[in-house]
Order: C-alpha cells, then structure tokens, then sequence
C-alpha cells in the first residue's frame, strides 16, 4: 500500500474510534488525534516547502497575510513549475479582519481578441481536442501577474520588489530538485521537449532529467521577476516579457498578441456568499464555478442530519453523491462569464431552490445522471493546479488558487523569459455539450468568444464565524476541486475533525457525468457495498486533490495541514 494509502486509512481509522460527542469536543488541536500544525501568530500553507518558508518569513517580518501570500504566489512560480505560475491565472479570496469584507479577485485568463467560438472544430464540425490543450492556440492571455500585483497595491502593505525578491533569489541561485520535481518532469519530458526553449531550461544539454538534490536555475525567470520588480506588471504587459510572449505566438502560431496583453485587467468582484449550519461561506463567483456550486451543495444537504449519518457511512456519501450531481448538471447548462452571459447566481444559491433539489433526493436509491440531464464524457484528467491559504496574526486571510491547467500548462516557455505559457482555453467549450478535459460539459453559457473568460472549478474558499475567520480551505483537482474543499468544510463543520483529520479523511466525488461515484482509497468494503445496493457505480481513483486548510480559534491561535496526498507540501507558521 502507498504511504498515502496508508495514511488515508490511518485517519479513516482514526476517525470511526471517535464518538461523535468527542469529536465535537475540541476541532482544533487535541494532541491524542490526528494533530494539525500550530502556531500562534500568522500560518501558511502550501503546496512546497520553500514557497510556505517565503510566505512565513515575510509574516515575520511584519509582512500582513496578502504580503505574504504574493510572496508564495510568485516563488511557486519558480519552485512548483508544474502549477505555481506568471503565464496562468487564478483566483484570489482576501478577508480584511479591520473591515470584515472579503473581496475575490479574478484573474483568470482571457481569450484573445483573435479567438472564435468554432476555433477548435475540424472540417467536419467535431470538437478536436489537440488543438484547445496541445497546441500554442491554447494559451489564454495570462492574468497571475496583474492579480497579485493588484491584490499587493490594494491589500498589501510592502513594496511589490521585496515581495518578489525571494522568488527572484530562488530562481537565480536555484533550489534543489525534490523527488517528486524530478520525476514530474520525467513523466512529461516528451511534452515539454517538443519546445527547446522549455527543454533548455528544464533538461540538461545532453537530455538528462535533474535528479533529486540537484540544483535548477533559472536565470530567464530569474530576469522576468527582476523586471516586474523594477517595472511593475507593465513590464509584462507591456514591455519586454510582452514582446517576448508576442513573438513567441507569432512563431509557435498562437494567437496572442501585444494588444492582447496590454487589454488585460484582473477584476475584484463580490464574492459568492452563502451560510452553512451557522457558518458564513465566502468564495469564488463566475467565471468559476467553484464558489456557486459548493453553496449550492452545501444548501442541499443543510435539510438533512449528516452528522448524525456520521462521517464516511454510506447514508452520508450517498447524500453528498445525490446533492453533486445535480449541482454539477446546473454547472453544465448555467455557468460561465457573467462579463458576458447571464449566470442565475442567485437562483443557483438560493435556500428555496437547494430544498425543491432536496426534494427530487431518494434516500434509499441513487438517481440515475440521465434521468436530471443528458450529456457524455472523458476519463482523461489531469489536476495541476495549486491552492494555498495564509492567515495572519491580526486575522486576515488569503485563500489561494492558480493554474496553468495541466502540469506545465502548454509546455510552452515564451522564449528569453523563462514563463511558462497556459493552455486554459480548455476550460471553454469547444462545442457545447463536448466534455474538456475533466469530462465537464459546458454549454452555451461557456463558448468561447474574444476577452471571455474560460469557465473554472477553482474554488477558494474562506469560512466565517460571527464575522471572523474561522477555516481558509481550497484545493487542486480539475473537476474534484470542488466537492474536495466540500469536504473539507463539511468535515470540519459537520464532523467535528480538526483540520488535519479533515485534510486525511478518504474523499468522494460525482459530477453528473459519467455517472460514476469516485471514491479513494480507505472506504471500507462494507460502505462500498451499501452504496452500490442504492445504484451507485463506484470507480476507485487515484487520490483526488491537495488541500491547504488553516482553521483559527476565537482567541487568533491558528492550526493548518497540509493534504498528505503531495509529497513536497508545507504548512508552517511562527
Ligand atoms: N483549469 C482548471 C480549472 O480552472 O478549473
């Protein structure tokens, strides 16, 4: 069994030992459970260790948790290629303790000006996926940049050239490769080799991959950061690192061009709000689906005791499997830019809709996925996102999550700048009604169209309590993202698990289509049994998500983990 494995059923274990009157007892820190980091003052947790030891070092030096969390932000981009990012975008939820707002900035990427609705049909009008993931017409002007930058100007309180100065340290001097670096770029080198100017940077001259304990630099990345420094996020929208982009499109046969970059603006927009059990929810609106649907799921299963179902029964994960399905079946039809099309958020989010879904919810029996609506799917699946969360000592938080979309996004450094490139032009639909990647359907709701922004699962997430901080959650995960921050919160809320044992607990997942129950390894036999006796198909799936959870105490003292699911995570503080 995997160490994961192993752990997962450690925590599963763990668990069913706890009555559910103890569980309640304390979910922060007792030491005879599954115990979470702590610290007193200011937390971060993320996907690598020496992104998580920038963000700590910046809260120390009296950086305030957005600091901190640009600092992460722009060093993962150098240390966790696969996903940390300058040529992705993402979603950012910033809660101010002094105000009690919480503000969500968007900055995903846009289409090209030059991007059309049919752009990914071949002759005879079918969606071709090579072209939306594999080739330079993938690529979505990237908006990381211009979103950390705006959330450090509005949030921040340190100047945008110390913040990146970490980042531009690591990749200059370099780090040292970890096991799990090493073997991801093994796994992808045909991918990345494809295009010297990323084989040169990430192989060696004879193709060698680095092996663990060696050291990777990156001095074009290292002159990019050192640029945004200098320039702020002009320099890459509009000065050198634009220019670079640009001229790598016209040469690779992308579409973006120096217009492109230079129209490109992150947006602060109102989070998606809801309550749950007592708790304010707060995430990410469209063009995520992310924020939507976990209020929406979390509306549906209010009207029922899943605490008293009891954590990983089958009554329970039936529930959960019932409550996703339908609302990734709305996902498919109503979801996309609001900048562009009618999302019925309030409708989707709504007490009295989530109760007429309820109602359709046979306790006993799954209900069949074409029965609520048609669709196909994909079993490809890929989930190179990352998420991190950082609460400061004052009680501000930041809940964190950015993509290139698969593992090193196109594979494409924009030559002479070391970033590399997107291929988020997936996340639209190609045709309405074809899956993408993560076998989500869209509809018209999210066809492509020029400035558009592709529709996303990510879904940082901040939980409230009497207008505090109480649990900052978010994961990885493609499609996964949202039923595992679900989890996450339902574990902790309705479960009574601190914040590690949340993070371990075996996960589930359904999203419609295919109408499959996913589970992870560490559900018992018997449960399995049960659920597929009320109809469930259970595919058993590799391990679903990275979660980065902080939870904090009324008295400010904070407890985080870090998912065990990846190797190289660290949630640390001081
Ligand atoms: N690229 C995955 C997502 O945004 O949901």
């Amino acid at each position: 069994m995997s160490s994961v494995a192993a752990s997962l059923r450690a925590g599963a274990i763990t668990l069913l030992l706890l009555s559910p009157a103890l569980a309640q007892q304390d979910i922060y820190s007792r030491m005879d459970r599954i115990h979470p980091v702590y610290a007193p003052h200011g937390m971060v947790a993320s996907q690598e260790r020496l992104a998580t030891e920038v963000g700590v070092d910046i809260l120390k030096a009296g950086g305030n948790a957005v600091d901190a969390a640009v600092a992460v932000g722009f060093a993962l981009a150098v240390t966790l290629p696969q996903a940390g990012n300058l040529g992705g975008g993402g979603f950012m939820l910033v809660h101010d303790a002094a105000s009690g707002d919480t503000a969500a900035i968007d900055y995903r990427e846009t289409a090209p000006a030059a991007a059309t609705r049919d752009m990914y049909l071949d002759t005879d009008g079918n969606a071709d996926p090579n072209l939306s993931r594999f080739t330079p017409l993938a690529i979505g002007v990237p908006g990381t940049v211009a979103g950390l930058a705006l959330a450090l100007e509005r949030y921040g309180t340190m100047p945008l050239a110390d913040v990146l100065a970490p980042a531009i340290r690591l990749a200059e001097d370099g780090f040292e490769v970890t096991a799990e670096l090493s073997q991801s770029l093994k796994r992808s080198q045909e991918r990345l080799s494809q295009w010297p100017s990323t084989a040169a940077i990430f192989y060696k001259p004879d193709g060698a991959t680095y092996e663990p304990g060696e050291t990777l630099m990156q001095p074009d990345l290292a002159a990019s950061l050192g640029a945004i420094a200098m320039e702020g996020p002009a320099a890459f929208y509009e000065g050198d690192i634009a220019e670079a982009i640009a001229a790598e499109m016209e040469r690779s046969g992308g579409l973006i061009t120096r217009d492109d970059l230079s129209a490109y603006k992150a947006i602060v927009r109102e989070p998606v709000a809801g309550t749950y059990r007592g708790y304010d929810i707060r995430s990410m609106p469209p063009p995520s689906s992310g924020g939507t649907h976990i209020v929406q799921i979390l509306n549906i299963l209010e009207g029922f005791d899943v605490a008293e179902l009891g954590a990983g029964s089958a009554a329970a994960i039936h529930l959960m499997a019932e409550a996703m399905k339908r609302a990734y079946a709305d996902r498919s039809a109503f979801l996309g830019d609001s900048d562009f099309v009618e999302v019925p958020l309030a409708g989707l989010t709504s007490k009295a809709y989530a109760a007429s879904l309820r109602g359709g919810i046979d306790a006993d029996r799954a209900t069949p996925s074409e029965t609520i609506a048609p669709g196909t799917s994909l079993a490809h699946e890929s989930d190179q996102t990352t998420h991190f969360s950082v609460i400061d000592a004052n009680g501000n938080a930041v809940s964190n999550t950015y993509t290139l979309n698969f593992g090193y996004g196109m594979g494409l450094v924009a030559e002479g700048t070391g970033i590399l490139l997107n291929n988020e032009m997936d996340d639209f639909s190609a045709k309405p009604g074809v899956p993408n990647a993560y076998g989500l359907i869209g509809g018209e709701a999210n066809a492509i169209e020029a400035g558009k922004r592709p529709l996303s699962s990510m879904s940082p997430t901040i939980v409230l309590k009497d207008g505090k901080v109480f649990l900052v959650a978010g994961s990885p995960g493609g499609s996964r993202i949202i039923t595992t921050t679900l989890q996450i919160i339902m574990n902790v809320i309705d479960h009574g698990m601190n914040v590690a044992e949340a993070s371990v607990a075996p996960r589930i997942h359904h999203q419609w289509l295919p109408d499959e129950l996913r589970v992870e390894e560490g559900l018992s036999p018997d449960t399995i049994r049960l659920l597929e006796e009320k109809g469930h198909v259970i595919a058993l799936k590799s391990t679903m998500g990275s979660t980065q959870s902080i939870l904090r105490r009324d008295d400010g003292a904070l407890f985080g983990a870090s998912d065990p699911r990846r190797a190289t995570s660290l949630t640390a503080g001081h």
